[in-house]
């Protein structure tokens, strides 16, 4: 019996994780007990699948080895995008992709980025370690690489650095099937028809990397750039508008008061930094409980800042027309030791993989207004699906998460109420269970559960209100330390099983989790 069955045995026994050699001595923590009404008569909004959207930047690894090799790689690849990180992301589903960046975006000119790569323009990425940027990777490859996954694409446009002219004509060039020089200019350049561009952002971070602005001079751009963000024929262009960072509230209220009859979208940015000091943001692998239960109680404070602008955008916006786009969240940990600072590397624990689903249950639940949220991102920065080292590739816990919850892309959110225990270190409470409920166009009731807590399972009963438990299935997230990891040696040291502590009972069913994880449940 490998270490996982073991586990997983254990935890359908409801006792917690203890390792063999204090099995003897321990008592087993009694399990919390925990109740989740879910209304399956009452469902009415959709989960948008850009929920699951993901993020890809200039930066570090990101874009280079992390997805772009180059068509004279060993490494398998088509026309120099990877083969192995798209058969990965296929398996996620990827619904949306933001790219260039990030505050690479306001730096970004498109032009340097088409026509034959070895006469592309080389810069430095003054934001990201200073290294210097071939261009190899530009439009042409991001839409080549969006069709490989099946994403759609959301670019980023230039405002900090950049003029009108040259986003309306980067639009054009993307998007037009006129007679005209940049449509031309594409043809050139080996596209005959336009790429849709379903989604368009005017600036990241305006307030910060991306020109330093007020709310109030920030949002008159907005308007003046958008205004040449042409709709040409057949496409038509979601506009999303730089939002607020964490708690700016006042940046919503602005940006909605002046401009929300132009904005289809909003975005806000919140990262989870375990320590919440910037200058020491705490180690991804080496960690305390308190820790663990740090994270988690920062991560959760995006429900906090999900509910207090939307409340905003409610006042502008009462029939909710205007998305709220999470276009960046994740955990921002200290880099790997020994790699560039710039690149913002890190490792990716099963600590993670609970951020990213209480993170996405809460987008699940904020679903009449969160329409799209873009993790901070992709490939081998900050809280990644996916690590690669040269010809070699992981998938992170966070990528399985990512897999359990593909089941909620444009699913009926199903309301619930969750009465969950309290998960208590050093005096600080969290809720020890978060959950979300959706039905999909098939009828099947799918939950994603989480137990925060380290030590004790967590007793789940679910009242299934117009709906009944006839069949469950299930798959878990967990493993036996709280640190655990995939790594190069070790790739699958954090990955899913067959999840079976569940039994019907008379008003619906019950689960039991097992600490420290990530569950989904089918009913049938
Ligand atoms: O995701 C890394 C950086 O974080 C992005 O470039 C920026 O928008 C944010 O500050």
């Amino acid at each position: 019996m490998n270490v996982r069955t073991l586990f997983l045995r254990v935890g359908i026994s409801c006792f917690a994780i203890i390792p063999r050699a204090e099995a003897a001595d321990a008592a087993p923590m009694a399990a919390t007990v925990n109740t989740l009404v879910i209304h399956a008569d009452r469902g009415r909004d959709t989960i948008s699948r850009n929920i699951y959207g993901q993020f890809s930047e200039h930066l570090g690894q990101g874009i280079y080895d992390g997805i772009w090799v180059g068509e004279d790689s060993p490494i398998p690849n088509t026309r120099g995008i990877r083969n192995d990180v798209v058969a990965a992301l296929k398996k996620i589903e990827v619904p949306v992709l933001r790219w260039p960046g990030g505050c690479f975006a306001d730096e970004y000119h498109w032009k340097d980025g088409i026509g034959p790569a070895e006469k592309r323009p080389a810069i430095i990425n003054t934001t990201w370690g200073g290294v210097v940027e071939n261009n190899h990777f530009g439009t042409h490859e991001f839409m080549d690489f969006c069709g490989q996954i099946g994403a759609a694409p959301c670019v980023c446009g230039n405002v900090g650095s950049g003029t009108v002219q040259e986003m309306m004509g980067w639009v054009e060039y993307i998007s037009s099937d006129a007679d005209s020089p940049l449509a031309n200019l594409r043809r050139q350049n080996g596209r005959a028809d336009p790429w849709p561009l379903p989604f368009f952002a005017i600036g990241n971070e305006n307030w910060g990397c991306g020109g330093n602005m007020t709310p109030e001079f920030y949002a008159d751009n907005f308007l003046r750039y958008n205004t040449f963000v042409k709709d040409y024929p057949g496409n038509k262009v979601y506009r999303v508008a730089c939002g607020a960072s964490d708690y700016d509230y006042h940046w919503t209220d602005v940006l909605m008061q002046r401009a929300a009859k132009q904005i289809d979208g909003l975005s806000l940015h919140y990262y989870t930094v375990p320590t919440g000091d910037w200058s020491h943001k705490g180690s991804a692998t080496e960690f305390t409980e308190a820790e663990w239960h740090e994270t988690l109680r920062r991560a959760l404070k995006i429900d906090e800042l999900v509910t207090k602008h939307a409340a905003i955008m409610d006042k502008y916006d009462p029939k909710k027309r205007v998305g709220l786009i999470v276009d960046e969240w994740g955990v921002w940990h200290d880099v790997d030791p020994g790699s560039n600072p710039g690149f913002l590397r890190q490792q990716n624990s099963l600590r993670d993989a609970l951020v990213a689903g209480v993170s996405l249950n809460i987008f699940n639940r904020h679903c009449d207004r969160v329409k799209m949220a873009n993790i901070a991102q992709m490939i081998n920065v900050l809280q990644s699906m996916i690590l690669t080292d040269k010809e070699k590739m992981i998938v992170t816990p966070t990528y399985y998460v990512f897999e359990l919850y593909t089941v909620h892309h444009d699913a009926t959110l199903l309301p619930s109420e969750l009465h969950a225990a309290d998960y208590v270190v050093g005096g600080e409470k969290i809720p020890a269970v978060s959950a979300s409920v959706s039905r999909d166009p098939a009828g099947t009731i799918h939950v994603t559960f989480c137990n925060l807590d380290l030590n004790r399972s967590a007793e789940v009963a679910c009242e299934l209100q117009g709906a009944k438990a006839n069949q469950l299935s299930g798959r878990v997230l967990t493993a036996p330390e709280m640190n655990a990891h995939n790594t190069f040696d070790n790739p699958n040291a954090v990955a899913p099983v067959e999840f079976l502590a569940f039994k019907s009972t008379a008003d619906g069913f019950s689960a039991t989790l097992p600490p420290k994880s990530v569950v989904l449940v089918a009913v049938k």
